[in-house]
């Protein structure tokens, strides 16, 4: 028999160009183990269908299970020759247990359904993987919120100092994002958890296939009913690729907020030197690498959906072999992403917040401007229009922000803008430099107050439980049908 065991239409092997250019093998790694067991779930039913006798699933069971061992331990001598990875297992079963039993494995089936299967078990796991690994990385987050509740920071806009607020509000910023890629990831797994397999090449099969059975053998939530949307529809990997993408956009702003930070020109933050590396030449530097790599790894992730757009999108219904190049964008996608969770969250486990130097650029910021003119909106009733133009001729007339905490200036700036006399209370400027007490007159819901910011850890906290409760529950699923799974195998091989 030829090698290539699809080639007997045609005479000639593909060149060996051809066969590198076109051969997805080495991809496929990827999806070799998802292959196995996608085959092995195929051909119990085909058993219990009565598709293959006791002898012959015995046999091919055997063999597969040789196979995925011999995977897993890296033994298998994968032959780079082949197309993919699908025909590369069915040849060596055909190899081991001869072509009259080995030949019935592919019964009912293609490689259409079979690889959109495989990439929807292995999305299935990197998801899971991913919710594990964003998880424990708000677990990180939150500890460090917990520890910065009162580390006064400005809080900016424009990259001009804003409005008082503390360093947890900035984390709990970031957690909050998280938790809505978690809730992503939960709807996106939810429409991936589908079984394409059974749809055959595009048309369904007239072999009595039960793709339920498959379908609960794999542990997916039920199939994807019209057999050209389950071997041709791609919006599955668009849309995990997007959320990944999402994600990415997220960190690399997480990225910048904590290089901009850790410069010498802001100093709020220290990274450990173990995530920096210095400069060959100037031997002061400390530089923040770690950050810049996730700054441009982020984009790759990004790349990855913008290539997978632009692949789907000019595809007709359908199998064509672009979707091959599909596999290693998904790949790169969670590697890279899995890396930088791994990064931030020592990043995050070992920095070191220099709330001196935040409080200095407090002092010398104009940070507390609002919280002037908001006074006077409470003392007074000032129209807020009024106040705001009070202490914007306040800001104006002074040199520097030392020179806005000056009663009687206030009190003549009031007269001349609000056109009435008005005495502030004794404590007026004292109660505006108390940083405490500004953030505590702060009532309005999700405001960096101490109160509101405590609260929003045991919120976040709440759901990040909630999150992993999920997860738990999604990766048991997958278990238990690989439990079944095994026990059947076990007594058909026995
Ligand atoms: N290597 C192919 C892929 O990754 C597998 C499916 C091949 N199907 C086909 N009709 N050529 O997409």
């Amino acid at each position: 028999m030829k090698k290539d065991i699809y080639r007997e239409r045609l005479d000639a092997p593909l060149n060996e160009n051809v066969v590198n250019f076109i051969s997805s093998i080495k991809d496929d790694l990827w999806i070799a183990e998802e292959d196995i067991i996608g085959t092995e779930a195929h051909n119990i039913m085909l058993y219990e269908q009565k598709i293959l006798t006791k002898n012959e699933i015995k046999e091919i069971l055997s063999s597969l299970e040789n196979i995925r061992k011999n995977l897993v331990n890296g033994k298998l001598k994968i032959n780079n020759d082949f197309e993919d990875i699908h025909p590369f297992i069915e040849k060596c079963v055909i190899d081991e247990i001869g072509i009259d039993i080995g030949g019935k494995l592919h019964t009912g089936r293609s490689r259409n359904d079979q690889v959109s299967v495989d990439i929807r078990l292995k999305i299935r796991n990197e998801l899971n993987e991913l919710s594990e690994k964003l998880i424990g990385f708000i677990e990180v987050l939150l500890n460090l919120s917990q520890k910065t509740i009162k580390a006064y920071v400005p809080l900016y806009t424009h990259f001009q100092r804003g409005q008082l607020g503390v360093f947890a509000h900035y984390i709990n910023n970031y957690i909050s994002q998280i938790i809505r890629s978690l809730e992503r990831i939960e709807e996106v797994y939810n429409r991936i958890n589908k079984s394409p397999l059974g749809a055959c090449a595009i048309g369904g099969t007239s072999i009595n296939i039960e793709r339920t059975r498959t379908a609960e053998l794999l542990g997916f939530d039920g199939i994807i009913e019209n057999s050209i949307d389950a071997i041709s529809s791609r919006d599955y990997i668009y849309e995990v690729l997007m959320v990944n993408s999402l994600i990415s956009l997220q960190f690399s702003r997480i990225a910048e907020d904590l290089l901009i930070w850790s410069t010498k020109e802001f100093q709020f933050i220290d990274l450990d030197e173990q995530y920096c590396s210095v400069s060959s030449v100037m031997p002061h530097k400390k530089n923040p690498d770690t950050l810049e790599l996730i700054r441009s790894k982020t984009a790759k992730i990004i790349s990855d959906h913008f290539s997978a757009s632009m692949i789907i999108k000019a595809i007709p219904s359908g199998y064509f072999k672009d979707f091959q190049e599909l596999k290693p964008l998904l790949k790169n996608s969670f590697d890279t992403l899995f890396s930088i969770i791994e990064i931030f969250s020592g990043i995050f486990k070992t920095i070191k917040i220099n709330e001196v130097n935040m409080i200095k650029t407090i002092d010398e910021s104009y940070i507390l401007a609002l919280e002037i003119a908001e006074s006077l909106v409470h003392l007074f009733n000032i129209p807020f229009r009024l106040s705001h133009k009070i202490v914007g001729n306040l800001v104006k007339e002074s040199s520097n922000p030392k020179d806005i905490m000056d009663k009687e200036k206030i009190e003549s700036l009031i007269k001349k803008i609000y056109k009435q006399k008005i005495d502030l209370p004794p404590n007026f400027i004292q109660n505006i430099q108390n940083l405490e007490k500004c953030l505590e007159n702060r009532i309005s819901q999700g405001s960096p107050s101490i109160s509101e910011v405590k609260k929003t850890i045991k919120v976040l906290d709440k759901q990040r439980e909630a999150f992993n409760n999920k997860h738990i529950k999604r990766v048991e699923k997958i278990k238990d049908a690989t439990l079944q799974r095994e026990a059947i195998i076990k007594r058909l091989i026995s």
